[in-house]
């Protein structure tokens, strides 16, 4: 086990799940320090991706039924290939295998894996041949209701619970483009065999926002704020760039502005949240590596142990998912978007002749006639001899003599359009693993080296430890009342008279605590105690009427504690 995972452990980040009953490979528990800052790492996503944006949140089931992923695709393209050993029966995901044992990535296709275990006589690690490669669904699927009930699945992504209510959605912005619906909460993967601990997951936690946009206008207002920001970028025919966001527009290594826009902002949120800015890379989805769903997609990767990891995706899904669920369930989900200014336009309508129709196609002749009355012809339509509608799915010529055609002058005030999303969709889990590894550290403290996390002031899980130098009265006394002051100040604060002072400091080092607040002898004489960061273990003192101010000013920035007091040890 790797040193951070061990300190995870033991000092209660990350827990393996069904310990007890020997556990299982794609589940963990985030134990309460784990907990507390992935919380506070969705609260940090909440902060800058629905309170700062025009958005809103919602939150809708895990359980979807079947409609659904037949409508988005998932039921049937929403799998990886299994490759199964004839000799003793493991399953492996083919191309996380290949790309282990032989080094190179694999098209994720029966063909391309097939050909490759042909070629490389690839085999098990019992030393068995593997059968024919076969399709795996990703989804787990279940019965709701009694008997034989219904099929339904777990989602595999909160975003489907946002496109099936965007009839509602739209209504609640009043039918106003752009605006972003995001979701936080549990998603479920059938992993085929996960073995990268708690990077790949069958149970994990999602943030995602899908912002709707004009298909012709896929902008984002805030973008000009970031044309100048600089990112790492690798396109999808593997160049590196480190190119500024307006560039990167204006030369089409990135589509649009809006997809800038959400590079910006998730390079932002991770390096507020504290991924490490050296670690930290865009990548563009190769053609052959994207989602069913997605035209094009961007990850923000980060440097784990694991290597390279993607963290967050930002796909443009166009209105693949919106014209696939207006099909399916037959709800328009199209959005009447207004002209500024009424526009004339000369239409050629179809106008059926009923006593034409009726004759000929009988029980039809009212459908054809409304597929008629439907119909818009351009103008090179204007001498249309031959029309072919579709009544049932059954295509039907209608004669020339079953309609006349008109030219009229309309007046429109707007138009009907599909919007098309973005979507930054954000692993909280994998972030919150990775800024633990960005954090970690070691120094030397009085001669001895030391553990620290070094973690942002404003999402460490315990923000500050109150100590009393000595475990008796008055000294605890005091401790536990500045506790409950700190904590009805909204401070995420543990008191803690356990072990030697130094002992504690060291502890609350390692779980990344950045500042110790203790009570001492002087603070019975004067009403002041001291301040310790954790970063550079320097101490000021302060006194008791003023440390909850302190403490939060230094807790939302990252002001040194020198401007608050002299600094008499550190
Ligand atoms: N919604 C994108 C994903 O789950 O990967």
């Amino acid at each position: 086990m790797s040193e951070i995972m061990e300190m995870l452990i033991r000092r209660g980040f990350l827990w393996q799940s069904f310990e007890i009953y020997g556990g299982m490979a794609g589940f963990i528990d985030f134990a309460p320090l784990g907990n507390g800052l992935r919380r506070r790492i969705e609260n940090l996503w909440r902060e800058m991706f629905v309170i700062n944006e025009r958005a809103v949140e919602i939150d809708t089931p895990t359980i979807g039924i079947e409609e659904v992923y037949i409508a988005s695709g998932h039921a049937t393209s929403f799998t990886d290939v299994a490759i199964e050993c004839r000799n003793c029966g493991r399953v492996y995901r083919a191309d996380h295998y290949i790309k282990e044992k032989l080094g190179f990535e694999v098209d994720e296709s029966i063909e391309a894996v097939k050909a490759v275990l042909q070629e490389f006589d690839l085999r098990c690690e019992c030393g068995g041949e593997f059968g024919e490669p076969e399709p795996f669904n990703l989804m787990f699927s279940t019965r709701i209701g009694p008997g034989k009930g219904k099929k339904g699945y777990l989602r595999p992504e909160t975003a489907q619970g946002i496109f099936i209510a965007f009839k509602r959605l739209a209504e609640y912005f009043r039918d106003r483009l752009p605006f972003g619906v995001a979701q936080i909460g549990r998603s479920y993967r059938n992993e085929i065999s996960p073995r990268q601990g708690v990077i790949r997951l069958r149970e994990f936690n999602q943030a995602e926002l899908e912002y709707f946009v004009h298909p012709e206008h896929k902008e984002h207002p805030g973008f000009e704020n970031y044309r100048n920001e600089v990112v790492k970028l690798l396109d999808k025919s593997g160049e590196e760039h480190e190119i500024s966001l307006g560039r990167a527009v204006e030369e089409g290594i990135i589509l649009n502005g809006a997809i800038a826009y959400f590079i910006a902002r998730t390079k932002e949120f991770l390096l507020r949240a504290g991924i490490d800015e050296k670690r930290l890379r865009f990548r563009q989805h190769r053609d052959d590596e994207r989602a069913h769903y997605a035209s094009d997609c961007w990850d923000a990767e980060v440097l784990t142990s694991y290597g390279w990891i993607e963290v967050v995706g930002i796909a443009d899904r166009g209105c693949y998912d919106l014209s696939r669920h207006s099909r399916f369930s037959g709800e328009d989900l199209s959005i009447f978007i207004p002209y500024r200014e009424p526009v004339k336009v000369r239409k050629k309508l179809v106008i059926p002749d009923m006593g034409k129709l009726g004759p000929k196609f009988r029980k039809k002749s009212k459908k054809i006639a409304d597929a008629l009355k439907s119909l818009e012809l351009g103008e090179s339509e204007s001498d249309k001899d031959r029309i072919v509608v579709e009544v049932d799915g059954e295509k039907i010529e209608v004669p020339e003599d079953c309609y006349t055609i008109q030219e009229v002058e309309v007046t429109l005030h707007g138009e009907k359009v599909i919007p098309h999303v973005i979507e930054p969709s954000f692993g909280l889990d994998r972030i919150t693993y990775a800024v633990l590894e960005h954090s970690f550290d070691r120094d030397t403290v009085d001669g001895e080296e030391r553990k620290v996390l070094r973690l942002k002031r404003w999402i460490a899980p315990v923000q500050v430890a109150v100590l009393p130098l000595l475990s008796r009265k008055p000294f605890t006394t005091k401790a536990m009342e500045i506790t409950e002051m700190l904590k009805k100040s909204g401070i995420f604060t543990e008191y803690d008279d356990s072990g030697s002072i130094g002992r504690r400091y060291r502890r609350y080092d390692e779980i990344g605590t950045p500042f110790c607040v203790t009570i001492d002898h002087q603070t019975f004489e004067d009403e002041t105690v001291t301040i310790r960061d954790r970063d550079d273990t320097s101490q000021i003192r302060v006194c008791v009427k003023d440390l909850r101010e302190v403490l939060t000013e230094l807790l939302s920035s990252e002001r040194d504690i020198k401007e608050f007091g002299e600094v008499f040890r550190g």
